[in-house]
C-alpha cells in the first residue's frame, strides 16, 4: 500500500505561509509515499493551485454531511472537492471537543465525503483519563464502530483511520512504541472484522507529537502506514524530514 504523510495546519496559516508549500514541493518532487497538507479553508484553493501537477495533495479539516443548504459557516464535501481538495480530516478530537461532534455526526460526514470521492481520514483516540483507567481499546473500538461508514464505499484507499491519543496532541508526549503498536493492531483487527480482507489495505495513521526525531521509530511499527502531523507540518523544514522517513520505511 502507498503510505500517507498528512499535515494538519489547524487554525494556522496566512497567505505568506504558502511559501512553505512551494518549498515542500521542491523538497519532495516525487516522494515514495502520498504527501498531503490540510490547510485552513481560507488557503485551500490557493494552495491547491500551487500544488497542481505536483506530488502534494490538499485536504480539508472538516466538512458538513449535507450537500448544500442553510448551514452558516459550514462547507460541503463537494465544495472542498471543487476547491481542489482530495482528502478531508473528520472527527479530529479538537472538533469533537470544541464543536460537540459525535460518532454519529462523524459517520454521516465520512459517508458524504466518500460519496463525493474524497478520501476520509477519520480520527479516533483516547483521553489521558481513559488511558489511565485502562479503557483505551474499548474507547477506540466504540469510536470505530460509531464513526466509520457502514461500508467501504469504493477502494480501501478511500478510508483512512488516524489514531491520535488526545493527550499526545500538541504536548510533545507520545505513547510508547509498544502502546502505539497495540492500538494499531487492534484497529486493523477491528477493521478486518468489519469490512473483510480489503481492510488490510486501509491506511492507519498515527498522530500526536510526531516529529522528525521520532518518526522513523513510529513508522517501523506494524500497521502504522503513515502519520497525521500537526505542529511539525507547518514548516517545510520540519515536515520534509518526516516525509523522507515515511518514504524510507
Ligand atoms: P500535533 O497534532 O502533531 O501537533 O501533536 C497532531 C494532530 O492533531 O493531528
Amino acid at each position: 500500500m502507498r503510505k500517507l504523510a498528512a499535515g494538519n495546519w489547524k487554525m494556522n496559516g496566512m497567505s505568506v505561509d504558502l511559501a512553505e508549500i512551494a518549498k515542500l514541493i521542491d523538497a519532495h518532487p516525487a516522494p515514495d509515499c502520498d504527501m498531503l497538507i490540510c490547510p485552513p479553508t481560507t488557503l485551500l484553493s490557493r494552495m491547491a493551485e500551487r500544488a497542481a501537477g505536483s506530488a502534494l495533495q490538499i485536504g480539508g479539516q472538516d466538512c458538513h454531511a449535507a450537500g448544500n443548504g442553510a448551514h452558516t459557516g459550514d462547507i460541503s464535501p463537494a465544495m472542498l472537492k471543487d476547491a481542489g481538495a482530495s482528502h478531508v480530516i473528520l472527527g479530529h478530537s479538537e472538533r469533537r471537543a470544541d464543536h460537540g461532534e459525535t460518532d454519529a455526526s462523524v459517520q454521516a460526514k465520512a459517508a458524504a465525503a466518500q460519496a463525493i470521492g474524497l478520501v476520509a481520514i477519520v480520527c479516533v483516540g483516547e483521553t489521558e483519563a481513559q488511558r489511565d483507567a485502562g479503557t483505551t481499546l474499548a474507547v477506540i473500538g466504540s469510536q470505530l464502530a460509531g464513526s466509520l461508514p457502514a461500508t467501504l464505499a469504493t477502494v480501501p484507499d478511500a478510508l483512512v483511520v488516524a489514531y491520535e491519543p488526545v493527550w499526545a496532541i500538541g504536548t510533545g508526549r507520545t505513547p510508547t512504541l509498544d502502546e502505539i503498536a497495540e492500538v494499531h493492531s487492534f484497529i486493523r483487527d477491528t477493521l478486518v472484522k468489519r469490512y473483510g480482507a480489503a481492510a488490510q489495505e486501509m491506511r492507519l495513521l498515527y498522530g500526536g507529537s510526531v516529529k522528525a526525531s521520532n518518526a522513523a521509530a513510529i513508522f517501523a511499527l506494524p500497521h502504522v502506514n503513515g502519520a497525521l502531523v500537526g505542529g511539525a507540518s507547518l514548516k517545510c523544514a520540519d515536515f520534509a524530514p518526516i516525509v523522507t522517513a515515511l518514504a524510507a520505511s
